[in-house]
């Protein structure tokens, strides 16, 4: 990879950052075997195909082919420059890398770094306004009368604006912003006679970060009755409600530890129910959750549990949201609250403790949540309504893969309404038929399941393709093999790439390096080799290849080199009997190159 940092500088980085450890912040990684395995963080799937081999400190996904090193994977799911990946990943291991000669490279914007920095300033300057000055006073005394301590004030960076025209103006202009700029993300705005304001004036100001912890927005909430309640920064490429979450960042390892995150609907939601214990909650701002807000959650947990307002909206938003984390795989339960109530309500009328116990602990299994839910649309004293009632009830349980919490489900409606078990067990049969879930497969305990990606071309490749595969896998872990293949094959593999891979590899282990594929890895420049070597470094191998094993592979490789050699020969042969007019020649040569390939397809 071009860089004008020392090798040993980007080698100390790469050993000090495990793979596993650095991957774990972005997908839930569980060990099966010798390598850990997730959701591939870079297409979207439901079955785990992405692999982690700490052992070997590379990834690859079976599904889509991805693979690399703990660098290149940072670039890929940053969007990072070479340099910002090992800055980000110096800086997590607390490596000190030295200032490069030429600028760095950055994959953001000029324009999105100056913004970068503004909302950096601008989140310290009006947390300190808040903290510690009159300006900031009525800001703090906001906070605390809705019952938030100095710690949650200051994890939070909660800050004040204050009321007045161009206290922002004037300090980001010290600083040096352009005010073009400021107007274009929405901290300033232009009013009618085109001077400039401070968009956020008198508001309180939460600090919305992105996953890394940089502030990328705010979210400004009136506290003298201004309209709108709340008010946003504006769309942008760095601040697009639709793929973040609030407090994400905070909340991701607490989100990991317990396999479990708490989805709420407000900023002051999250907020209290971290101050009140409940450390894994993240927000929408203000939009119904998103496809892709969903699959983040679902690479991070297997379980969601929303906890929205108590009125019907939020009701409504709740089912919508759970259909959509349920197609997206994960495990759905609902938190309910009285009517009118939202979690913040709740905390402050009644407590951490009932909170965690009540709501929380206490959140049902959406699908009971669902069938109280269904209820209110029908007037269940009607024989006609009931027996509606419990076919919409019934088409929702049929989706249930598990059958023990089909027939839990089952029971209590026979209960309540009085119909047979075998009655209701026929017609959720005769549903799952009808719509063949019958076959699919269970995604419960899909993980305990052998991982669905396995490297399946193998078998479709010729032989002399998985030769050549399985004698580079034998080489990217044992330098004396690579050195009898070197010896006795030389660049002679057929395929383009596994020639250049080997003389690579050749030239690798000659300086002297070990059989270290990481590094190996961090030395090709083509992401597409890189790929090919972390997909055969993933192939699982036998301890202790025998000679005779290699020398077949070798064998395979080599007849078929030279029998495309013939083939080629020949079918040059049979352009030039064409030229000649000779069409007897040319039917004959014909016959010997399908004759050659017959054999070839023997061979292997
Ligand atoms: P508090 O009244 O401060 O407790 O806020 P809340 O979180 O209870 O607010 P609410 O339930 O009304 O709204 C939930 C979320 O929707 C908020 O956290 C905001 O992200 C968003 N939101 C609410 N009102 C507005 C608004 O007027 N404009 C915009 N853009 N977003 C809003
Ligand atoms: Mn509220």
């Amino acid at each position: 990879m071009a860089n004008q940092l020392p090798e040993e500088v980007i080698e100390e980085v790469r050993k000090a950052n495990d793979i596993v450890d650095v991957i774990g912040e972005y997908v839930q990684l569980k060990k099966q075997g010798r390598n850990f395995f997730g959701l591939c963080p870079f297409h979207g799937e439901n079955t785990p195909s992405f692999s982690v081999t700490q052992e070997k400190q590379i990834f690859h996904c079976f599904g889509c082919q991805k693979g690399g090193n703990v660098i290149t994977f940072m670039m890929e799911i940053e969007g990072f420059s070479f340099y910002e990946a090992l800055k980000f990943l110096a800086d997590k291991s607390g490596t000190d890398l030295p200032e490069s000669a030429s600028s760095p490279q950055n994959s953001l914007t000029q324009e999105n770094q100056r913004l970068l920095s503004a909302y950096e300033w601008l989140t310290k300057f009006y947390h300190h306004l808040l903290r510690h000055t009159k300006d900031g006073k009525e800001g703090y005394q906001y906070f605390r009368d809705r019952g938030l301590d100095e710690e949650t004030i200051e994890a939070f960076q909660l800050g004040f604006a204050p009321n007045a025209k161009d206290f922002t103006k004037e300090f980001l202009d010290k600083k040096g912003f352009h005010q073009q700029l400021l107007i274009k993300a929405g901290l300033l705005s232009l009013q009618d006679d085109n001077s400039v304001s401070d968009r956020f004036r008198g508001r309180v100001i939460f600090p919305i970060r992105n996953h890394l912890g940089k502030t990328i927005g705010f979210g400004g909430r009136a506290i003298a009755g201004q309209e709108p309640k709340y008010l946003n920064s504006s769309e942008s490429e760095l601040f697009q409600k639709g793929k973040l979450l609030y407090n994400f960042d905070l909340a991701k390892k607490h989100i990991r530890k317990r396999s479990e995150v708490v989805l709420f609907e407000g900023y002051m939601d999250v907020i209290a129910s971290y101050q009140a214990g409940v450390k894994n909650g993240v927000a929408t701002m203000g939009t119904a959750l998103t496809e892709m807000q969903a699959k983040l959650l679902r690479r991070y947990a297997d379980r969601v549990i929303i906890c929205y307002d108590g009125d019907s909206a939020g009701t409504e938003a709740t089912v919508k949201a759970a259909e959509l984390l349920r197609r997206t795989g994960s495990e759905v339960r609902v938190a309910v609250l009285e009517d009118d109530m939202d979690p913040d309500n709740f905390i402050q009328a009644y407590g951490a403790e009932a909170f965690q116990t009540q709501v929380i602990q206490a959140s049902d299994a959406f699908i009971g949540f669902y069938i109280r839910h269904l209820k209110k649309d029908y007037n269940l004293s009607l024989e006609g309504e009931r027996i509606k009632y419990i076919e919409a009830v019934l088409d929702q349980l049929a989706m249930i893969e598990s059958p023990v919490e089909r027939e839990y489900y089952l029971k209590e409606l026979s209960n309540q309404y009085n119909i047979t078990m075998e009655t209701l067990t026929e017609e959720i049969s005769s549903r799952r038929r009808k719509s063949g879930f019958h076959q699919h497969k269970s995604d419960r305990n899909r993980y305990t399941r052998e991982y669905a990606g396995k490297p399946k071309t193998n078998k479709l490749l010729p032989a002399f393709q998985n030769a050549e595969k399985k004698l580079i896998s034998y080489m990217l872990q044992d330098p004396y093999i690579s050195d009898k293949v070197r010896e006795e094959l030389g660049a002679g593999f057929n395929m383009d790439e596994h020639q250049i891979i080997a003389t690579r590899l050749y030239a690798h282990y000659e300086e002297g390096n070990s059989a270290d594929v990481s590094l190996f890895i961090e030395n090709l420049s083509d992401p597409h080799l890189r790929e090919l070597v972390a997909e055969m470094a993933m192939t699982p191998l036998f301890e202790g290849i025998s000679d005779k094993e290699v020398n077949d592979y070798i064998r395979i490789i080599r007849t078929q080199a030279s029998a495309s050699g013939s083939v080629r020969e020949l079918k040059e042969q049979q352009r030039l009997a064409e030229q000649q007019q000779d069409p007897v020649k040319a039917a004959q040569i014909a016959m010997q190159i399908i004759e050659l390939q017959k054999q070839l397809k023997n061979i292997n």
